[in-house]
């Protein structure tokens, strides 16, 4: 049954930072090399697909988020015989290595972009987004960057202005010039020839804009901290034709046998599932985001679920994410408990599961020194660095408990600060620890590769009779005609609660429970839930 389905939808997907997870050659910054060394780790989470964020040379201004050529590796994370013996590791342990592909903008040091300044008519002029000052001699519209200030810098060169949604040194390509995107998909074509499994697609619905450039309305329920948010972005963002430009990226990947894509979408549900194809296939998966920043409560929980159950296309494949390098981490965002719990829901839901490095050992934000700030909308933007910067979900991956957590050798200044709680939360102390979050996701991991319930089973919201009717548990069964049924029970509050889900089955085994010690068989009429507390239940 399982070989009906493929890679990308029964695997757990994992982020590395490759700057932040383990520096082989002391230079306080993460490498190919040291991702290598820890692939055994990787292993043992029961990973399938393993995605680097961007890896090629880079003035990192955007920490590599600027490319300035898409078919090579920063010399400071290797080399290309690194990344093909990463490629060729990954694969023999039967996993599989994704990409991140950034097609929105290039660095302004990409060759495109130097003979683009240089006049007027040069040949690449219009494969950037160039237009005279307004009439005051201001940028031409109101858009703005996400990173603070206008989205528009002038470039004395030509006296005209470029567009750029991030920082200045991201100048952004035109979709609308017939070079571009075929330009593109032969950087993708690059990567596919050596072996490469598929890619994440940076901000794949920012790539078109507006034809006629036209001044964003102002957003009546700006909430007055960011200044990005003070605009609507109906010009910027998911802009009509985007689609076809989505599905000739998918036509490539459909080139070749089995490989994916995965979409960054921030968006609505109605208009996320639009990402799948509605005509034609375009992302393999939309990433999911609706996890993050959303109020973690049981009854919400369960209802967002449900939502995007309901908005899924027939043949669109679920996803769930908890994080990534742009959010706060989910240890930091609803409690160490919690974590567990989040984890748990994580595994246990329909879909493939995306899970940012470090969320196996419960790593929190980082609270980074003034002084230590690199990110740049926290840069350019002291006053609510709190809020914008992204440094605090980035550190070093913690190992062990020696000096540099093991991401570096000691004595050496990593790029970002390691935790000050490395000592007490690290991989090599949770190995140790039966009960340890790494365990829990461990067991998680490996029972969703045995049930094909929890795979590629069935969802069904379960409903919890129990007096005060409202308590903060939200469960749910997963079902599949060739293996035992699930109840997966999870406690959002600090409370025990006893609740009735003996309609469901009178009886209960629990396979996994969050703290890793309650086992046993249980009378569903009246099920214990301890605080905090999550269970996996086999029906009986
Ligand atoms: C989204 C990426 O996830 C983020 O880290 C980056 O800064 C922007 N896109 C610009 O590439």
């Amino acid at each position: 049954m399982q070989n009906a389905y493929l890679w990308w939808q029964t695997g757990i997907i994992y982020q590395i930072y490759p700057r932040s997870y383990q520096d082989s050659n002391g230079d306080g910054i993460g490498d190919l090399n040291g991702i290598r060394q820890r692939l055994d780790h990787i292993k043992s989470l029961g990973v399938k697909t393993i995605w680097l964020s961007p890896i090629y040379p880079s003035p990192m201004h955007d920490f590599g988020y600027d490319v300035a050529d898409y078919v090579d590796i920063h010399p400071m994370f290797g080399s290309m015989a690194d990344f093909d013996a990463l490629l060729a590791e990954v694969h023999n342990r039967d996993m599989k290595l994704i990409l991140d592909l950034v097609p929105n903008h290039t660095s302004d040091e990409h060759e495109w972009f130097k003979e683009s300044r240089r006049s007027r008519d040069n040949p690449k002029r219009d494969w950037y987004i160039w237009r005279d000052p307004a009439p005051d001699g201001g940028p031409p519209n109101n858009w703005l960057s996400f990173f603070g200030g206008p989205a528009w810098t002038f470039d004395e060169t030509t006296s005209q202005y470029y567009l750029h949604q991030f920082v200045t040194q991201q100048p952004e390509l035109n979709y609308r010039h017939p070079g571009v995107l075929p330009a593109m998909l032969n950087n993708m074509r690059f990567w596919l020839d050596k072996g490469v499994d598929g890619f994440r697609v940076d901000v794949i619905w920012l790539m078109l804009k507006d034809e006629q450039l036209r001044d964003e309305p102002t957003n009546p329920d700006w909430n007055g901290v960011d200044p990005f948010g003070s605009l609507q972005h109906i010009y910027t963002q998911n802009v009509p034709g985007i689609h076809d430009i989505v599905r000739q990226m998918r036509g490539v990947l459909d080139e070749y046998d089995e490989r994916m894509m995965v979409g960054e979408i921030y968006l609505p549900y109605d208009e996320l599932v639009s990402y799948y194809g509605r005509f034609q296939p375009e992302c393999h998966l939309p990433f999911n985001f609706h996890l993050i920043n959303y109020e973690w409560d049981a009854q919400k929980v369960r209802g967002l679920v449900e939502a995007y159950e309901a908005a899924l296309p027939a043949d669109g494949w679920p996803n769930w994410v908890l994080g990534n390098h742009d959010q706060r981490r989910i240890a930091s965002r609803v409690g160490a408990e919690q974590a567990r719990i989040a984890n748990m829901l994580l595994l246990t839901l329909r879909g493939t599961p995306t899970t940012y490095y470090g969320e196996e050992i419960g790593m929190e934000n980082v609270t980074i020194p003034p002084e230590f700030i690199q990110d740049p909308p926290a840069v350019n933007q002291p006053e609510i660095a709190d809020v914008v910067g992204r440094d605090p979900e980035r550190t070093p991956m913690q190992w062990d408990g020696s000096a540099n957590a093991g991401f570096a050798p000691a004595g050496i200044t990593t790029w970002l600060p390691v935790a000050d709680d490395y000592e007490q939360r690290n991989v090599a102390q949770q190995n140790e620890d039966p009960t340890s979050m790494l365990n829990l996701y461990r067991a998680l991991a490996h029972l969703r590769e045995e049930e094909a319930a929890l795979r590629v089973g069935d969802y069904s919201s379960v409903e919890t009779l129990t007096e005060p009717a409202e308590v903060p548990i939200y469960a749910y069964q997963r079902t599949h005609p060739d293996s035992d049924s699930f109840l997966i029970v999870l406690n959002f509050g600090g409370d025990s609660h006893t609740i009735d889900l003996s309609h469901r089955s009178p009886q209960a085994d629990i396979v996994i429970a969050t703290d890793m010690q309650r086992s046993g068989s249980v009378a569903l009429n009246s099920l214990v839930v301890n605080p905090h507390e999550g269970l996996v239940l086999r029906l009986t």
